[in-house]
């Protein structure tokens, strides 16, 4: 490092050896050169506001296609959902005597934790999970026909998903997914390995396991430290933790269509093996 301020030295004295604008640096600059470095700060700043407006227009624009679908969709949501995904639905009498213990009543105090289509788009749910999480989430629920719950066909047999239902439901959310994942590649795009691991936890397991979600009494995985405690993780041996193994067995996330694949796996697990390396 010491050669550093001699070789600094050097080229001062000698003027720059790597080329034949060596002198550049010593002689006052022009006019023309002042306004081209200005005409550059501008349209430097010119493109960072154009930048700013793109994102807040493709923002508005995801705001819009969603709310215009979600109203289109709603007669059906309301028939087909509302009873348990919908915070403003009473429900009967029958469905609201012994809350404790009626089945009717927990399934809407379940239904409403894993989704709530009361404030129309943006979508709700329990501990505030990111959009792309809910609609993949309604995607998957949609696709495979999980919902609504057998129990409530088997007897309000109108109101199981017809293929048609099911086509115009798609037709909503998986636009809705693209724009939503072109917006993050647009505009929050991020190559640092920290934040995406983040990311894959933050989209894939958190509506179930964290901010108040503890499914197999497994939460609190937005907070790094009590998830360190947790006895999902290992942190003597953190790649052998039951938090990465369920990941790499597949069994979590539980629908089959998000699963990790190998580099997403890698992310979280370098991750984890980092943060558990790390005093606390
Ligand atoms: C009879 C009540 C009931 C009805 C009706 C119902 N759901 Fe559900 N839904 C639930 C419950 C309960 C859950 C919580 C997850 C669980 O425990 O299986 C849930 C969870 C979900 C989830 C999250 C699934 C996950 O992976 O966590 C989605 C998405 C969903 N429902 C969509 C729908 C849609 C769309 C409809 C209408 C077509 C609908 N549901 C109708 C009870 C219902
Ligand atoms: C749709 C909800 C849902 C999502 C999303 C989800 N889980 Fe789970 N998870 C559950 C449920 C329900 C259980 C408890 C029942 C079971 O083990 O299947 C569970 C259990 C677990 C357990 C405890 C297993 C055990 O042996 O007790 C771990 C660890 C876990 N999940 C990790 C994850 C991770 C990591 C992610 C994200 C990559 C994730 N889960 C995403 C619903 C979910």
């Amino acid at each position: 490092m010491k050669l550093v301020p001699l070789f600094l030295l050097l080229i001062v004295s000698c003027g720059n050896p790597f080329g034949a604008k060596g002198k550049l640096l010593f002689r006052d600059i022009t006019g023309e050169e002042r306004e081209a470095l200005k005409a550059r700060e501008l349209k430097a700043q010119n493109d960072r506001l154009q930048f700013l407006k793109d994102k807040k227009a493709a923002a508005d624009e995801i705001v819009r296609f969603g709310n215009e679908g979600f109203t289109a969709l709603k007669p059906l949501l309301t028939k087909k959902c509302f009873d348990c995904h919908d915070a403003n639905t009473q429900l009967r009498f029958y469905a609201r005597i012994f809350p404790g213990i009626n089945p009717l009543k927990q399934h809407q105090v379940r239904g409403l934790k894993a989704l709530d289509f009361s404030g129309g788009y943006p979508l709700k749910a329990q501990g505030n999970p990111p959009q792309l999480a809910l609609l993949k989430a309604l995607k998957d629920a949609v696709s495979d026909k999980s919902m609504p719950l057998r129990i409530y066909t088997a007897v309000y047999r109108k109101r199981k998903l017809f293929e048609e239902d099911q086509k115009a439901i798609l037709a909503w959310v998986n636009p809705l997914i693209s724009m939503i994942e072109e917006y993050t590649e647009k505009y929050e795009a991020t190559t640092n390995p920290e934040a995406l691991a983040k990311n894959l936890l933050e989209t894939r397991c958190f509506r179930c396991h964290a901010n108040g979600n503890a499914n197999g009494n497994f939460g609190n995985m937005e907070n790094t430290s009590e998830l360190l405690k947790s006895r999902f993780v290992d942190t003597e041996h953190p790649e052998k933790s039951k938090m990465l193994s369920e990941i790499e067995s597949g069994s979590m996330p539980p629908s089959r269509r998000q699963r990790f694949t190998s580099e997403e796996f890698q992310l979280v697990r370098d991750w984890l093996i980092l943060e558990a390396g790390k005093p606390r």
